[in-house]
């Protein structure tokens, strides 16, 4: 921990709830390594209470905030400037303070292309992925996978009409990659599953420890990837499916330790050392 000081710079996540968050423990470990005179608190701030968390901000002159659920999408209009990728994806969960001038950035997005990348060892360039959901978790993948190069999209969703104004709003943003929206039923997907390289579950299924479709998995090749975004302390029923079959893959926490890592660079200009935050995150 540092010694608290005149000179202690301050920095913080806002969430209603926010005492389960491990970014407290991530950030003021790889604040501690890297010597920066700061701190990292939780601030419990209810929804009525956003504009004026966010305005106190520049009033004691944070470094910045992350922002985390059921923020991440009603903060935007209190801010200053958003970054284009966070403006697409429609969530914010860091904001950086520049001379008090507010910006708000997506780093779930990089997060998850990072984690993809390092546990995975998965490039999206020309690869075909199926996500399962359409909320927030959803764009921010899809945004990264977009980004880099992937070649067609499924976005299979339990409300399958979120799943296809989803798809019709991203084609217009990324032309060239195909987008197709279904409901979570085996007829429609089916034939998509049965060439897809990548899977990945940004619902909230397996959260409160559901079990996923048995069809899912079944239709996957042997040689697809499944990322599940849920990071829970016991694995999800997709995961432990998904290793029964032999698939290759990994839960949301490596993208919680690179959101993070991608936020400490944002806020000092320098990335935390590598492996501290993740081994908070056990
Ligand atoms: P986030 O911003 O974290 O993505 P969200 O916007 O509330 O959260 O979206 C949650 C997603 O999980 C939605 O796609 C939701 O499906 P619906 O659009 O049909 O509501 C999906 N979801 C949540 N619980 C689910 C369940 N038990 N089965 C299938 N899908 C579920």
């Amino acid at each position: 921990m540092v010694t608290v000081n005149g000179n202690t710079k301050l920095l913080g996540i806002f969430g209603d709830p926010v005492a389960h968050s491990l970014s407290p423990a991530m950030q003021n470990a790889a604040l501690s390594v890297a010597g920066i005179n700061a701190v990292y608190l939780p601030f419990h701030v209810h929804p009525e209470q956003l504009k004026s968390a966010v305005e106190s901000i520049r009033t004691l002159n944070l470094v910045g905030v992350n922002v985390t659920v059921p923020h991440k999408v009603t903060i935007l209009p209190f801010l200053d400037r958003i970054d284009s990728d966070a403006a697409l994806i429609g969530a914010v969960n860091t904001v950086v303070n520049y001379n008090g001038i507010l910006t708000g950035f997506n780093t779930d997005a990089p997060g998850f292309l990072a984690s993809l990348r390092h546990d995975l060892q998965f490039d999206p360039q020309g690869k075909k992925a199926v996500l399962l959901g359409a909320g927030g978790a959803c764009r921010a993948a899809l945004t990264a996978l977009a980004r880099h190069g992937v070649a067609e999209i499924l976005i299979a969703n339990r409300t399958k009409q979120k799943a296809e104004i989803l798809a019709e709003e991203m084609l217009l943003h990324f032309p060239t990659i195909r987008f197709t929206a279904s409901g979570l039923v085996e007829s429609d997907l089916a034939d998509f599953l049965s060439h897809a390289d990548l899977l990945v579950n940004t619902s909230s299924i397996g959260l409160a420890g559901e079990s996923f479709p048995a069809f899912i998995l079944k239709r996957m090749q042997a040689d697809a990837v499944v990322y599940d975004m849920v990071y829970a302390r016991e694995s999800t029923s997709l995961l432990k499916s998904a290793r029964q079959r032999g698939l290759n893959s990994a839960d949301g926490r490596g993208m919680l330790v690179a959101q993070g890592e991608a936020a400490f660079l944002k806020w000092f200009g320098v990335p935390p050392s590598k492996g501290v935050m993740g081994s908070e995150v056990i």
